[in-house]
């Protein structure tokens, strides 16, 4: 008699540690899930693609627009937003005719302004000089303006974000 009491309570015992188990990883896995999927999909951080720049109508044809890109950047939980500006230009209303410019210097990282009576973008900080198509014309920056990927959809420009490393020749891309 005391060992089948014995046999039934070690038994309630097992299955109520089972059951226990059973109830602890239905509530663990979505919960390993939602803390560990940011970090599996952007371990590195990541920027979000293409950035809506608004209408194409915003850009005057034949002059230089300074255009602002919001970047999202997600690293891990943390997502940061981000405003980089750039230079936009159309030549005429073909889609093709579209130049994408970094506003960021490519040799210390100011900011580069552009100068419609002179017709050159300018960099404040030590005297970098681009011509109208971005190119170095003059002052200590080793490379001409950085060009950035853009897309037209139904009439709006998206532009991606990069970096470059600032201070070389060679236009390579920094990731973050
Ligand atoms: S940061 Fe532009 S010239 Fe030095």
């Amino acid at each position: 008699m005391s060992n089948t009491v014995s046999d039934r309570r070690s038994f309630l015992g097992f299955f109520t540690g089972l059951v226990m188990s059973f109830i602890g990883l239905v509530v663990a896995i979505p919960a390993m899930a939602y803390f560990v999927g940011p970090l599996r999909r952007k371990s590195k951080g990541e920027v979000a693609n293409y950035q809506d720049a608004g209408p194409l109508t915003d850009y005057p044809v034949g002059q230089w627009h300074l255009a602002s890109v919001d970047m999202v950047r997600q690293d891990g939980w943390k997502k940061t937003r981000v405003k980089h500006a750039v230079w936009v230009r159309r030549e005429d209303k073909s889609e093709k005719s579209i130049t994408v410019l970094s506003s960021i210097c490519p040799h210390l990282g100011c900011p580069v302004n552009w100068h419609p009576d002179q017709s050159q973008f300018f960099c404040p900080c030590h005297g970098g000089i681009f011509n109208q198509e971005g190119k170095h014309v003059g002052g200590p920056p080793p490379r001409g303006m950085d060009p950035l990927p853009f897309e037209v959809r139904a009439g709006r420009l998206w532009v991606r974000w990069e970096d470059f490393k600032i201070g070389v020749a060679d236009r390579v891309p920094v990731s973050v």
